[in-house]
């Protein structure tokens, strides 16, 4: 049972995304340019970003650590969120997507804030040493998210967020024969989390679900 009448409908979640502030010129010529060179229109939308980038302010986040880069619109977006000093680690396994990000970059806002990092993140990951990152966001392959929850919990100090991207499976988490085989490694995740003690975390129902956590156990 629902601990409250129903009241959310798609008009207030179009609703909260009228009343964030939004894609600047930069991010959305970004994304055109991402459109043109034909790489997946997947990225995180503005509601989702902005509630990343206040968990992050709140924080007072300065080391984080984004699995799965896309076309770098997010890690640019999660850096402009950090202090001086801050630095967003962006890990990506496509060389294609890390040129096209590492490109934009360059030429962004934050070029200073944001490293892209090649290879497969079970390697890169291991560069992070225990209790060192201030919050993570796992946007990758989903087979590896449970791995990658368990990176997050080892690399973050305690106190440390944790974010996790898709926690609605791309609208088929309750779908009887779920077209992406991605869709049973969410809800085997989204299971996993819920009972983890080690996190206190919610669901976030912007986007495709956005899991925030907190490390509250080392
Ligand atoms: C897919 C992956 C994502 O991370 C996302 O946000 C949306 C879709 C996908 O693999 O289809
Ligand atoms: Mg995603």
């Amino acid at each position: 049972m629902p601990d409250q009448p129903q009241r959310v409908t798609n008009r207030h979640l179009d609703y909260v995304a009228e009343h964030t502030s939004g894609d600047d010129e930069f991010i959305a010529s970004l994304k055109r340019a991402a459109l043109d060179a034909a790489l997946p229109a997947i990225w995180a939308g503005v509601a989702q970003i902005s509630l990343m980038q206040v968990v992050l302010r709140a924080a007072q986040a300065k080391t984080v650590v984004e699995i799965g880069t896309l076309a770098g619109s997010t890690a640019i977006a999660l850096a402009r969120a950090l202090p001086q000093g801050g630095v967003v680690h962006t890990l990506e396994f496509s060389d294609r997507h890390a040129d096209f990000a590492e490109a934009w970059v360059k030429k962004s806002d934050v070029a200073a804030k944001v490293r892209v990092i090649r290879g497969d993140a079970r390697q890169t990951l291991k560069q992070f040493k225990d209790g060192t990152v201030d919050a993570t966001f796992i946007d990758a392959d989903k087979e590896g998210y449970q791995h990658y929850l368990e990176e997050s919990h080892r690399i973050l100090r305690t106190g440390g967020l944790v974010m996790v991207d898709n926690a609605f499976a791309f609208g088929q988490l309750f779908a009887d024969v779920p077209e992406d085989s991605g869709v049973h490694y969410i809800r085997n995740f989204n299971k996993k989390m819920a009972a983890d003690k080690r996190f206190h975390g919610v669901i976030v129902p912007l986007g495709d679900g956005c899991w925030v956590g907190v490390k509250v156990q080392a």
